[in-house]
């Protein structure tokens, strides 16, 4: 009764509300990878087998952009490392929470900017997820930053701000191949390609809205709650309405899909099970959820038909034109 009226009370009422969209990193998403996905300089054209399509390298290309990695090592990698890189949150491997601290903290810097959105948004301290989510009170497991370390953290996305505004004399873009992907660009596409590939029609077909919204807990059913996205994640038997959030907002289609970006070459969209499995059976942070079986009522199987519809026609090459843009 409590918790109902909590969330009717509405942290989160209004479709959209910023405030929704801050909970998307705990619904889960891409492992940040154990790849290497430094951008810089690869190995160049060697005398291979041949300049195949297949090989990127990053040619004479000028390597990174002036940042200001030096920065981020020192003062801000041994924060992150401290407080969110644990194999249950932001370390570890898998899809869900997002993982975007590799294993080791030389490869820090890398992967977190290349979740330029999501992580540092675009080096503005005053929505940077990383900042935002964690400076306001306790998240997670409690955790919170020290004044110092907002102040840290701040003093970098301002010196990396700077730093690109400036990136000095040097050669432009060379004529290789791009280099690879970083973990957060392989998930940005891989989020792009796939809104595409969503229909309507498989969709409905599938019956995810109805089989979502009708789902059971302890306390009622998703659709009495989450039928105006509280919490950030929708259930309503309205299947055009929850079409067009789940295939136009990233953090919503999030709780459905997480990029698997291990192995960036080969990186795949997946069920989200995870999150559903945590926020179902009360892991934390979700203590107080209703609790619910995750494969009761069908809803389960909903996704996964419309999840196979949705690959069948990435690997057909019949996708739309992507309804989020990378
Ligand atoms: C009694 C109200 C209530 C019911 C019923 C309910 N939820 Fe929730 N749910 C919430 C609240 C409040 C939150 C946000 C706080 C939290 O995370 O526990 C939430 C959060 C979530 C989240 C987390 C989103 C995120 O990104 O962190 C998911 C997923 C979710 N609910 C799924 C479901 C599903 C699936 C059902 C039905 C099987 C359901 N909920 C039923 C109240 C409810």
């Amino acid at each position: 009764m409590m918790y109902r009226n909590l969330i009717l009370a509405g942290a989160c009422a209004a479709l959209f509300a910023a405030g929704c969209v801050g909970t998307y990193s705990s619904s889960g998403d891409p492992a940040a990878g154990d790849d290497d996905s430094n951008p810089g300089p690869g190995p160049g054209p060697g005398p291979g087998p041949g300049p195949g399509p297949g090989t990127p390298d990053a040619g004479t290309g000028p390597g990174p952009s002036a940042n200001a990695k030096p920065q981020f090592d020192s003062d801000v990698a041994p924060i992150l490392q401290a407080s969110c890189a644990l194999a249950g949150c932001h370390g570890g491997t898998g899809t869900s929470p997002l993982k975007f601290l590799p294993p080791s903290m030389a490869d820090y810097y890398d992967v977190v900017t290349s979740y330029d959105d999501r992580v540092v948004g675009f080096f503005d301290k005053t929505v940077a997820p990383m900042l935002t989510r964690i400076a306001p009170g306790p998240h997670y497991n409690n955790v919170a930053y020290t004044p110092a370390q907002v102040q840290a953290i701040s003093a970098w996305l301002d010196a990396e701000v700077a730093a690109r505004a400036n990136p000095g004399p040097g050669p432009g873009p060379g004529p290789g191949n791009p280099p690879p992907l970083t973990p957060g660009q392989a998930s940005k596409q891989l989020i792009a390609t796939w809104s595409g590939c969503m229909t309507q029609a498989d969709w409905d077909a599938a019956q995810v809205a109805q089989k979502w919204a009708r789902k059971q807990t302890n306390q009622g059913q998703c659709v009495a709650c989450h039928v105006n996205a509280q919490g950030g994640f929708m259930a309503t038997e309205d299947s055009t309405r929850m079409f067009g959030v789940y295939s136009s907002n990233k953090y919503y289609m999030l709780a459905f899909f997480s990029p698997n970006v291990t192995d960036v070459a080969n990186a795949k969209m997946e069920i989200n099970r995870d999150l559903f499995v945590r926020v179902g059976t009360n892991v934390f942070p979700y203590l107080e959820h209703p609790q619910f079986n995750i494969d009761d009522g069908g809803a389960m199987a909903a996704l996964q038909a419309f999840y196979d519809a949705t690959l069948a026609k990435q690997a057909a090459g019949t996708c739309g034109p992507p309804r989020i843009t990378p």
